[in-house]
């Protein structure tokens, strides 16, 4: 077998295959002063089994674009069978049509992935398990939630409970509890908007508790900030611990989480960290 990297996550690329006992594929990814982008493989595919590691993270388009034609040049040099390692899934919440004039993206994109010669995608913790029903390809959909449990284990206070902040997150935060040996509350939260969340009702009891609040991914920050708010105003003790799996970090998001009572932001590796230089940051990879 052979696995490449796409430029959206080397290091991880590169642990997974240190796990593995094995180097990187040669390829070129070339990007043209038009905004084209091009893949040049640098060794032979035919005949093996070919990964490609690429999270199709922001600037999600790009990678995605990039995935695309890494996959359709295994697949025009005779790769036997092509894996898309995605363990993020760009436009995971575009999985149904929110107007009647609106495109469902999410399965666009599992047309254009198997259009192109992908044989079979692994990810993780996606947002709509249901994504997997757009593929006709096997799907690997793993979760990454006993290993950020295991990194949660030692710092989180024995009264802590733990909070999914909306009611797409619940199954995940019965898992996170069940390890953490706690309960969960669940928040009601409304979107107004890509960037505008409301939390209207907290359902349970936080009053002088500590709080994991768990998500899937942590994008603009909106989310956990209105958590946090939520939460104090239901008199939970100021000690939060903020934990998802994909840790977007859009500009903007940093300055939302840092709050005097945010005691550690955890998430996994599955996208490339721009900057670790946060105290309270930390990073479990997810290669083994
Ligand atoms: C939404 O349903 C997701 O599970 C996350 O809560 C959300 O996408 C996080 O995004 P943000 O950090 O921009 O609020």
């Amino acid at each position: 077998f052979i696995i490449f990297a796409g430029t959206a996550n080397r290091d991880l690329a590169s642990a997974i295959a240190r796990e593995l006992n094995t180097t990187l594929g040669l390829a070129a990814v070339e990007n043209f002063p038009d905004g084209e982008t091009t893949v040049r493989l640098e060794e032979p595919v035919r005949g093996r089994e070919v990964f490609i590691v690429q999270p199709t993270s922001p600037p999600v388009n790009d990678h995605l674009l990039e995935l695309l034609a890494f996959a359709d040049a295994c697949r025009r040099a005779s790769a036997a069978r092509i894996t898309a390692v995605v363990p993020y899934f760009g436009y995971a919440r575009a999985d149904k049509r929110h107007g009647r004039r609106e495109p469902i993206t999410a399965s666009m994109i599992a047309d254009l992935m198997q259009t192109v010669g992908i044989d079979h995608l692994i990810t993780l913790d996606l947002h709509a398990p249901q994504i997997e029903g757009f593929f006709r390809i096997p799907v690997d959909s793993l979760t990454a939630v006993p290993t950020l449990a295991r990194a949660l284990r030692d710092r989180v206070p024995d009264d802590a409970v733990v909070v999914s902040p909306d009611t797409g997150r619940v199954h995940a935060a019965t898992m996170y509890a069940h390890r953490l040996k706690t309960s969960v509350v669940v928040l009601h939260k409304q979107r107004a908007s890509g960037t505008e969340t409301r939390i209207t009702h907290v359902v349970g009891d936080v009053r002088d508790r500590a709080c994991v609040i768990v998500d899937d991914m942590i994008s603009t920050g909106g989310t956990m900030a209105e958590s946090i708010e939520a939460l104090l105003a239901a008199g939970a003790r100021p000690e939060f611990t903020l934990v998802a799996t994909h840790g977007l970090f859009l500009p903007g998001a940093r300055a939302k989480l840092d709050h005097p009572s945010v005691r550690a932001v955890v998430v996994t590796d599955s996208v490339e960290i721009i900057s670790r230089d946060w105290p309270q940051l930390e990073v479990v990879s997810i290669a083994p």
